[in-house]
């Protein structure tokens, strides 16, 4: 009998992909998404690369009823992977109410449903940005928290001490926080993968469309940092990496006699990547030139910030396999097919 996961946030990014491998380990999985920065044509694109559909409902997970009524109609439920949430650090400093609403009220609704419909655990998507600027780089598990630079990444910090508050009060919830680093890449089918409505914010999806024409031009966040060239450095981790992460994670909540208790694992790949040398990487991985001009530095930015993923990789018996340059591919791949799809 397949064990049943719900995914909130499952036609998302990371959500997508994560599905995918769940999906491919044998769990039965349920997605939750009111689709407000995704669409339901994912859950097609997932059935095409695992030959298994998804269930899916269209649901807000502030919804608390609506929430109930699912756990009741989808009887059995395990385990939870938690993605749903507001995450654009611009748009959250706009508009702080609604992140807090989102983000909190979300996982509130979960943790309160979990004990009533007898779910085990719940893993839930933070994030680095809880560290800001670490004093000491790689950054480890054990790096304290630092003040939140914007109201979305002060969500990741306050749904941390939620769940530790939570299950300290006796409430019979495992659950495994995990801080993802800079997620990038597509699914190697390229058949899902990052599709930011607008302007993208993030890196990646920006330099993919710069270099497919859709942008005239990337700016580069500055270059006069405290970097060797100037510009900053982030650990980027490709997501399909990312999304294994979950599944062992999942595994562990499942088949571990672990009591109730609180875990936390970086996820990254511990190793620092430039913006500048990240452009010359996905040049070279690509053969496609990125136009690009160095501009001010972005209100917020964190300077330089990579994983120590030593507590995962021994406890978890997690890695990183990816390379940068097959990560990189795999997003210009995806970017190439949405063009041949006529979607972007
Ligand atoms: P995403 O926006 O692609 O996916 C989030 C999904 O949640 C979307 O499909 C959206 O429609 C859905 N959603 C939002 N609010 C909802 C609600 N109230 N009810 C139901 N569905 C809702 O984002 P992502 O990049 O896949 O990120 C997933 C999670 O990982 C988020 O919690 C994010 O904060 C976290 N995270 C992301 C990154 C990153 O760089 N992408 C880094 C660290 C942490
Ligand atoms: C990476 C680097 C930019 C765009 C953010 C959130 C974090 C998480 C991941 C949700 C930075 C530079 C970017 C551009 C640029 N999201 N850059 N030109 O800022 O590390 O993290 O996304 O959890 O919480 O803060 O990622 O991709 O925005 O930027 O030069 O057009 O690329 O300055 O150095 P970031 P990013």
């Amino acid at each position: 009998m397949k064990k049943r996961i719900l995914v909130t946030g499952g036609t998302g990014y990371i959500g997508s992909h994560t599905v995918v491998e769940l999906q491919q380990s044998g769990y039965d999985v349920v997605i939750v998404d009111n689709l407000s920065n995704s669409n339901a044509d994912v859950v097609d694109n997932i059935e095409k690369v695992t030959g298994i559909r998804p269930a899916f409902e269209k649901l807000d997970c502030l919804d608390y009823e609506g929430m109930d009524k699912l756990f009741t109609k989808y009887a059995g439920i395990e385990g939870i992977i938690h993605f749903a949430a507001s995450k654009a650090v611009g748009e959250s400093c706009q508009k702080p109410l609604l992140y807090y609403r989102n983000n909190l009220v979300s996982l509130i609704n979960l943790l309160e449903l979990m004990p009533k419909h007898n779910v085990k655990g719940i893993i839930f998507s933070s994030s680095c940005t809880v560290y800001g600027q670490p004093d000491t780089l790689p950054v480890t598990e054990a790096a304290p928290i630092k003040k939140a630079e914007s109201p979305y990444g002060n969500t990741k910090q306050i749904n941390e001490e939620i769940i530790r508050d939570t299950v300290a009060s006796g409430s019979p919830v495992h659950a495994i926080m995990l801080r993802y680093f800079n997620p990038i890449g597509a699914h190697p089918s390229a058949l899902i993968g990052e599709l930011p409505n607008g302007v993208p914010q993030n890196l990646l999806p920006y330099v993919t469309q710069t270099a497919m024409g859709i942008r005239e031009q990337l700016s580069v966040f500055g270059d006069d940092y405290d970097t060797p060239d100037g510009s900053c450095i982030r650990d980027y981790i490709y997501v399909v990496d990312l999304a294994k992460a979950h599944v062992i994670a999942m595994d562990r909540i499942l088949n571990d006699k672990q009591k109730e208790s609180v875990e936390v694992f970086n996820i990254g790949t511990g190793r620092g990547l430039s913006v500048l040398e990240l452009l010359n990487k996905f040049e070279a991985a690509t053969g496609v030139k990125v136009n690009y001009k160095i501009v001010g530095r972005r209100q917020g930015d964190i300077v330089k910030v990579w994983a120590d993923p030593t507590f995962a990789n021994e406890e978890l018996g997690w890695q990183a396999k990816a390379t940068i340059e097959e990560t990189l591919k795999s997003a210009w791949n995806w970017q190439v097919k949405l063009r041949e799809r006529g979607i972007q």
